[in-house]
């Protein structure tokens, strides 16, 4: 078996994702960005730099946006940070350290506008200034002072607990041990503690010389030097300190801007860049000015906070998830690079699809080496223009993988190459590539029979969504595959007459062996909507498996009428309406197109899945080895449910149910689901924030339901 050529991971944009997917993913986010955390407040020792670190973040949000019903309960969407490491003693915050959501563009500064009006029911031209401040890139630390005296300093830690570093904090210039003037009897001041560039650099020099951990950024020189056991080595340690919210106090300021006057006059230093802000334009002003003077300053900001002056205003705003609604972060553009396109290599994907992704000249982006960036497809690079010697102009944004922007044509050298997108695909096979009516994407034809293809659809199989097996990791399939362990997922279940072969590899024990073989037997039984899960035809999520396993019951009937479907779709058009299906098609496809979530298009996807002989041989050999449970037939909708028939609106975030939950839910009721409030609304159930559908059902006399009494209706506890 040939091996494959190292892996190059390009994610799939958010919304090309499907369920199955998108739950694999948020797996493997939360993962990561726990990964991330620790490395970062637990060793001061981040593998990723801040953009990247957002981009992940900011996924993890998009793909819990699309998909609210997948979000985990571990979602990093609902943390800060890491829980606190040994060595210093915990101290719980009085008020949690919360962290802040982002803005990256003049829109979502608007949005943030537009959503504080909604809440606080002002109207749309309503001005709500804010205090305008730098976001400085340091590490966030709460410092407590009783009757003037700082009694505690502690870090943010997870956000309710931090470690406590008041002999360390004791040692930087800029915090007060004692305030000035008349203060309040309990008060916690919160900011951010940071180190300048220049002393950062002068830190590693020292280091280097020494023979000392040479810090990444700044930021990290700052963490490292606060948790040091010695508070003499901080001490050296040039760090400074800027004040701007506070945590318990004894009575709150009206305002931000009162507040860090009166910061000021207690003796601390707040960063004198900060301004207040009528509207979005003075805002964005601001941001403006901040970011071209960005290189100027002595220290690192990332981008700029802004916050409701008001507190009475902040008050009823208050907090959702990790961050309050009335301060947002206005984040600096991910950083670019230019670089050379060294080559274009071809990706595989579980479906066939082809990826065209740039070799590049490495290059540090934001902290981070870049040697890869996805084309998309083979419209891309015709649109974008690039060939192979080219120097390209890259930015790592808003996703994880590094996108290339455009050509600097300037550069452009006499040999450039063209790139021609291969008409055979790269796998062993060559089969020829075929481009879909209507779609960008080019395809291997290989199917099963494609090597790189199953790879990549073994390592689904085995995935959290599907089979889940537990120990058989993506390493462990391609290794296991590369060596002619494992074809398809059917072999999986045989393994156990290749333990000897298992045995004999490196790294591998009895205990090992019998571990994972037992993993895999924990599996034979498995459920039927897993089962079509790991099938892996193209199109088919967790949702759509469920209902087909709902709508067929069980696998030997799914299967039958699976082929009877490919086969009457082999011999008929497409139909006009999937209404038409069984009329222009057939029964078995007609059926096929009616389950709940599928439509014409998802409906040929596995038809054509089905059509293909390998598939069902792969399909049939893998259903012989398992015990397939069945699943109860799906009842009809129940035509006496009070809301059958009726169209329904849902609004605002619901709490005891996710939206999807709901709607599937009111659906299986014979209810309509509908997206917007209109006369013909029955009901609308306002969850907590809603906004104008809200109203507009109030304008127009629908019935409103809180979620309580929706679920009165419908008959739930
Ligand atoms: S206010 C409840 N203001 O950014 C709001 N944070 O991404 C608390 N930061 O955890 C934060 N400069 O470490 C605020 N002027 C500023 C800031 C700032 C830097 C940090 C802080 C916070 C993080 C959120």
């Amino acid at each position: 078996m040939a091996k494959r050529k190292a892996k190059v991971e390009v994610p799939t944009p958010v919304e090309e994702l499907d369920a199955l997917e998108a739950s694999t993913e948020l797996a493997r986010l939360a993962s990561e960005i726990a990964r991330h955390d620790r490395a970062y407040h637990e060793k001061d020792a981040p593998i990723v730099s801040d953009a990247e670190y957002d981009a992940l973040r900011q996924r993890n949000a998009e793909i819990e946006a699309r998909f609210p019903k997948l979000v985990r309960r571990d979602s990093p969407s609902k943390r800060v940070g890491a829980a606190p490491s040994g060595g210093f003693a915990k101290v719980r915050h009085s008020k949690p350290m919360l962290s802040l959501d982002n803005a990256f563009s003049e829109e979502d500064v608007a949005d943030f506008l537009a959503r504080i009006r909604r809440y606080l029911d002002l109207a749309d031209q309503a001005e709500i200034e804010v205090v305008a401040e730098p976001k400085i890139d340091g590490l966030s630390c709460s410092l407590r002072y009783e009757d003037g005296e700082l009694v505690q300093a502690a870090t943010r830690g997870d956000g309710s607990e931090g470690e406590d570093i008041t002999a360390n904090v004791r040692t930087i210039k800029d915090v007060p041990h004692k305030l000035k003037g008349k203060a309040p009897k309990v008060l916690e001041v919160r900011g951010e503690i940071f180190m300048e560039r220049e002393a950062f650099l002068a830190l590693n020099r020292r280091q280097e010389e020494e023979g000392d951990k040479i810090f990444a950024n700044p930021r990290n020189a700052a963490a490292g030097s606060v948790r040091q056991l010695d508070s003499t080595i901080t001490a050296r340690r040039p760090l400074g300190f800027f004040a701007y919210a506070w945590g318990e106090i004894d009575a709150e300021p009206k305002t931000q801007w009162d507040f860090l006057q009166a910061l000021k006059g207690w003796g601390f230093r707040i960063n004198p860049l900060t301004k207040r802000a009528a509207d979005l334009q003075e805002m964005m002003a601001f941001y403006g000015k901040i970011g071209a003077d960005r290189a100027k300053l002595p220290y690192d900001i990332d981008g700029v906070v802004y916050k409701v002056n008001r507190t009475d205003w902040q008050r009823s705003l208050g907090f959702v998830s990790r961050a309050p609604r009335w301060a947002t972060a206005h984040k600096f553009p991910a950083e670019q690079a230019q670089t050379l396109l060294e080559d274009i290599i071809i990706q595989v994907g579980r479906t066939g699809t082809l990826t065209p992704v740039a070799v590049l000249k490495p290059i540090t982006v934001g902290g981070v080496t870049v040697a890869r960036a996805t084309l998309h497809n083979e419209d891309e690079i015709e649109r974008l223009d690039v060939r192979i010697g080219d120097t390209v102009r890259i930015q790592r944004a808003g996703d994880v993988i590094p996108q290339v922007l455009g050509v600097v044509e300037d550069l452009r050298p006499d040999d450039a190459k063209k790139f021609r997108f291969p008409r055979k695909c790269p796998c062993p096979l060559k089969t020829e590539v075929v481009r879909e009516e209507g779609a960008v994407a080019r395809r291997c034809s290989g199917g099963l029979a494609c090597p790189f293809q199953q790879v990549e659809r073994l390592r689904h199989f085995v995935g959290r969504g599907a089979f889940d097996i537990e120990g058989l990791g993506g390493t462990h399939i391609e290794n296991f595959h590369a060596d002619g362990l494992l074809d398809v997922p059917g072999d999986i279940f045989r393994l156990h007459k290749k333990e000897k072969e298992l045995l004999a590899r490196e790294g591998w024990q009895e205990k090992s062996v019998t571990k994972l073989l037992d993993a895999v037997e924990a599996r034979r039984k498995i459920g039927f909507d897993r089962f079509i899960i790991g099938l892996g035809i193209p199109m088919i999520g967790e949702a759509t498996a469920k209902n087909l396993a709902r709508e067929y019951g069980a696998a030997e009937d799914f299967i039958a009428q699976m082929l009877q479907a490919a086969k009457e779709r082999g011999k008929n058009a497409e139909p006009t309406k999937k209404e038409k299906a069984a009329e222009e098609v057939g029964e078995a496809y007609g059926r096929l197109c009616n389950v709940p979530d599928i439509g014409v298009t998802t409906a040929d996807a596995v038809t054509h899945f089905f059509a293909d002989k390998r598939n069902v041989d792969v399909v049939k050999d893998l259903a012989g080895e398992l015990e397939i449970q069945s699943m109860a037939r799906r009842p009809a909708a129940a035509a006496d449910s009070k809301i059958a028939g009726k169209t329904v609106v849902f609004t605002g975030s619901l709490e005891q149910m996710t939206r999807d939950g709901a709607k599937e839910q009111a659906e299986a009721l014979g209810a309509k689901v509908a997206g917007s409030v209109s006369k013909k609304t029955d009901y609308v159930v306002v969850g907590a924030d809603a906004g104008s559908k809200a109203r507009k059902a109030e304008e127009l006399g629908v019935t409103m339901l809180t979620e309580q009494e929706w679920l009165d209706l419908i008959g739930q506890e």
